[in-house]
């Protein structure tokens, strides 16, 4: 039986570049794939981040000139295999030796206008790999569906390759002007419409991703609904309502191995689940001495990792922050992100001195010792397409107290103390004062019955956040297309 090729296409992939959980993601699932019998592959820019740490391992392929409006522009190829997964990189240090993954806005829809040609352009022969199903990640590839309809097709190229568009989130959605998108794309007027890729009369990539690929999924099965819905759909709403028949939501999973409280090196001390109690009072106290909070073991911490923006319910926990300082906890965050908000946790800090502390600062290893040293875990978020961390916080016991929306709904049970069942505490409306009545509720339980926190904090470690089940979907999903 020949294998199922799959050419994952995404701006991020972790451990290579990393903004976010989009890199999480398209780090992990090609190697669950391909250990369920798949060759999936991942393509990506080369940054200048990557060329700096590999430039050892990486094999030159091949260069070429692509033309984009009026201009040549180099466009290189090379590979390398890490961890058993085969990567290319396109190589352009026009666009790609900038500082971050991420530049300046219309800038960045120039670089990934040039990344999706180059792609396409490098597939087949020059890669050496002619893939059953390109899968495309978020606005910085929507356009390769549209673009394979346009250029190559109509050539007798790639006609039987499927495509599968996954949205981590809608709120990117790579917006420009018609002229520049015209020259940067070389599109035919055909696909200038509002049947094509315009939204309110500007071309969209996302909506290009959701009209002109095969399959379109999304990172969880409520997410998969909300998106229907205008609150939710940024203005796609409609759109995705027309393609509901090929929307699909598949929960995302962890990679358990970078994520396991058994093995973590950044630990104060490892610990599992017969022994969570000791070690998690370790984590716990080592935090406070890191952060000079008062060394008490059991009045609760309460921990957030996120970034600082709008999506994540940042603006409920400053509503009600105040008051949540005077309640006997201690509270520490983790996480850059806007101006603003940064401001108003450094501001904060200083008005709760003793028991409040802001970690205005990405840190990778302060992330993992955090987890462990959280009693509970604040995720108020607005929308979450999956989310990660309240996955990563049950395994390190650190009980997940989060708004019910997309991925949170589907993986944070609200607990029953009278059955033992469920794993955290969820409140449906936005509302800051739900929030924090809810937050003391969860307060009370941690420090008057010990014994039902700890059946909460077992549920949780005890939870399945692997691959498997969602590679397997995915797996099903690629097989129905490719019979279709
Ligand atoms: C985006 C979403 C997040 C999701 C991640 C990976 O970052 O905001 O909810 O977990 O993508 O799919």
């Amino acid at each position: 039986m020949t294998k199922t090729k799959v050419l994952m296409v995404a701006s991020e992939c972790a451990p290579f570049a990393k903004t976010g959980g989009l890199a999480d993601v398209v780090g992990v699932l090609p190697s669950q794939l391909n250990a369920q019998g798949l060759d999936c592959r991942v393509i990506m820019p080369l940054y200048r981040q990557i060329k700096e740490k590999y430039i050892k391992q990486l094999a030159f392929m091949r260069w070429t000139t692509l033309k984009i409006g009026w201009r040549s522009m180099y466009s290189g190829l090379f590979s390398m295999e890490h961890e058993g997964v085969q990567y290319y990189f396109i190589d352009n240090e026009f666009y790609f030796n900038s500082q971050s993954i991420y530049t300046e806005y219309s800038y960045d829809i120039e670089r990934f206008s040039f990344f999706q040609r180059a792609v396409l352009d490098a597939l087949g022969a020059p890669m050496n790999f002619y893939p059953d199903v390109l899968h495309c990640h978020d606005w910085q590839t929507g356009m390769i569906p549209c673009l394979l309809d346009a250029h190559f097709r109509p050539h007798g190229y790639f006609t039987d390759m499927r495509t599968v568009y996954t949205v981590h989130n809608l709120k990117y959605q790579g917006v420009h002007g018609v002229n520049q998108i015209a020259d940067l794309m070389d599109l035919p007027s055909r696909y200038m419409t509002d049947y094509g890729i315009l939204k309110d009369g500007v071309p969209n990539f996302m909506k290009a991703g959701i009209v002109y690929s095969d399959m379109v999924t999304t990172v969880s099965p409520t997410y998969a609904k909300e998106i229907f819905l205008p609150f939710y759909g940024e203005g796609l709403d409609g759109v995705l309502r027309n393609y509901s028949y090929k929307v699909h939501g598949i929960l995302n999973g962890l990679d358990l191995d970078v994520w396991n409280p058994v093995t973590d090196e950044f630990l104060e001390k490892q610990y599992g689940i017969e022994d969570f109690a000791k070690g998690k009072a370790a984590n716990k106290r080592a935090m406070q001495e890191a952060m000079d909070l008062e060394r008490v073991p059991d009045v609760p911490l309460i921990t957030m990792i996120t970034r600082l923006v709008d999506q994540k319910g940042v603006d409920l926990l400053l509503r009600v922050l105040d008051e949540m300082m005077e309640e006997d906890c201690q509270f520490i965050l983790l996480g850059t992100g806007d101006g603003y908000y940064e401001n108003e946790f450094r501001q904060a800090e200083r008005r709760h001195q003793s028991n409040m502390r802001s970690c205005i600062m990405y840190s990778n290893d302060m992330s993992h010792r955090l987890y462990a040293a959280g009693d509970i875990f604040l995720m108020p978020s607005v929308f979450e397409p999956c989310g990660l961390s309240q996955m990563i916080s049950m395994r390190y016991g650190n009980v997940p107290l989060v708004r019910g929306t997309g991925g949170l709904k589907d993986t944070v049970t609200p607990f029953d103390p009278v059955s033992g069942e469920g794993n955290g505490f969820s409140f449906p409306n936005i509302n800051a004062h739900d929030m924090l009545f809810l937050l003391k509720d969860a307060m009370k339980l941690y420090r008057n019955d010990p014994e039902a926190w700890n059946k909460l904090v077992y549920n949780g470690m005890t939870g399945d956040y692997s691959w498997e089940t969602s590679a397997q979907a995915y797996i099903d999903l690629y097989d129905k297309l490719l019979q279709s």
